[in-house]
């Protein structure tokens, strides 16, 4: 239980997730005491098929789902009487996916007549830069990932505006769609990040779609489809130093995209402040990108540690706990969101 004398603002949040291919679950205290971080991932479950299956991630998660909510609490120390609320990831993402950490949370939470807080997969996101810093407001949120490519403004935690998003590919589908070209595997972006430090970045060019619309949304599909021509341009396969090259002219559209429309967004709104999240923002070189832009631009910047870039349980536990505070609580007919804006989120 939370301790009384510190007024009840460092609760202790068990969070579960599961609304994409990793199975996951943490302790966490107050705002950013992390007890544990425990993360079972499919990757190598869909990596033959090159993406994700529904079907076979709903099998999996009920599977993991028991042996690594234990593993969270054994880890912490930690026993369910012991906890203040018990948070959920409740979309967006796969439904098949998220019911089964819905059920099982709500599960858990009624068996110990518990709290459930529901929370939102990209405020979960943005609340991992919370686990680093108490990040100041308004700041100008760049949430990318394999389902997700955005820019918010958050007034104040809970409050967020959508100020552009892409219009097909999410930045993250776009590298695994190019790695999947490129023979590369699934997921593809850690392994083109790789191969890109080797590379040239100015061999090749690679257009950047929409730099110059105007306005903050974002297109990665004609990017993706030049990259498709350049490769079949090839017609022997590109060899090691063209491949290299290759990924390394690719990324630098992509990060050059998303650092310009995020400089953008600031100029739009007045932040001083960014935070960058999401699987993409492991990338090396989007995280050198937004370093030095921030810097030329006199703001202040946030990007999570990678491993709470990603998918995992501790950032639902960041963002649980602060709607906990908040006073948000679920009935036992919480059901799975798919799709689930951010805007208009409240609590
Ligand atoms: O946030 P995340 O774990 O799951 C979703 O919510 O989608 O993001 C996964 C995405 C994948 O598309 C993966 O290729 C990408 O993040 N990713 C990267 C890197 N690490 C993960 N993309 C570029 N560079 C990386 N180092
Ligand atoms: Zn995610």
């Amino acid at each position: 239980m939370s301790d009384p004398r510190d007024g009840g603002t460092t609760p202790l949040i068990l969070a579960v997730e599961s609304s994409c291919d990793e199975t996951a679950a943490a302790v966490l205290r107050g705002p950013r005491e992390v007890l544990s971080d425990v993360v079972a991932s499919q990757v190598a479950l869909h990596a033959e098929y090159g993406g994700v299956v529904p079907e076979l991630a709903c099998r999996a998660h009920a599977e993991a789902i028991v042996p690594v909510v234990e593993k969270a609490l054994a880890d912490a120390g930690v026993g369910l009487g012991e906890l203040d609320a018990v948070a959920v990831t409740q979309g967006p993402g796969l439904v098949g996916a998220l019911l089964v950490g819905l059920s099982f949370a709500k599960a858990v939470a009624w068996s110990r007549g518990l709290p459930l807080v529901p929370v939102n997969h990209l405020e979960a996101h943005l609340a991992a830069a919370f686990l680093e810093e108490a990040v100041p407001t308004p700041f100008v949120g760049l949430v990318v990932s394999g389902g997700h490519t955005a820019l918010y403004l958050c007034t104040r935690r809970g409050e967020y505006r959508l100020l552009g998003q892409t219009l097909d590919d999410a930045a993250g589908e776009a590298f695994d769609k190019v790695a999947k070209l490129l023979g590369l595997g699934y997921p593809g972006g850690v392994v083109i990040d790789r191969l890109a430090r080797e590379g040239d970045p100015s061999r090749f060019a690679f257009p950047r779609p929409m730099l110059r619309s105007g306005n903050l949304d974002f297109s990665f599909s004609g990017l993706k489809t030049s990259l498709r021509t350049h490769s079949e341009s090839y017609l022997k396969g590109l060899e090691p130093q063209e491949l290299a090259d290759t990924c390394a002219a690719f990324q630098e559209a992509v990060v050059d995209t998303l650092v310009t429309k995020t400089l953008q967004a600031l100029a739009h709104t007045g932040a001083a402040c960014v935070v960058a999240c999401g699987g993409v923002a492991c990338n090396s070189r989007l995280r050198e990108g937004l370093r030095t832009m921030a810097a030329a631009a006199g703001c202040h910047l946030v990007i999570p540690r990678p491993r709470y870039c990603t998918d995992n349980a501790v950032m639902v536990a960041s963002a649980g706990s602060h709607r906990f505070l908040a006073g948000v609580r679920a009935g036992s007919d919480l059901n799975a969101v798919p799709t689930w804006p951010l805007e208009g989120l409240g609590g």
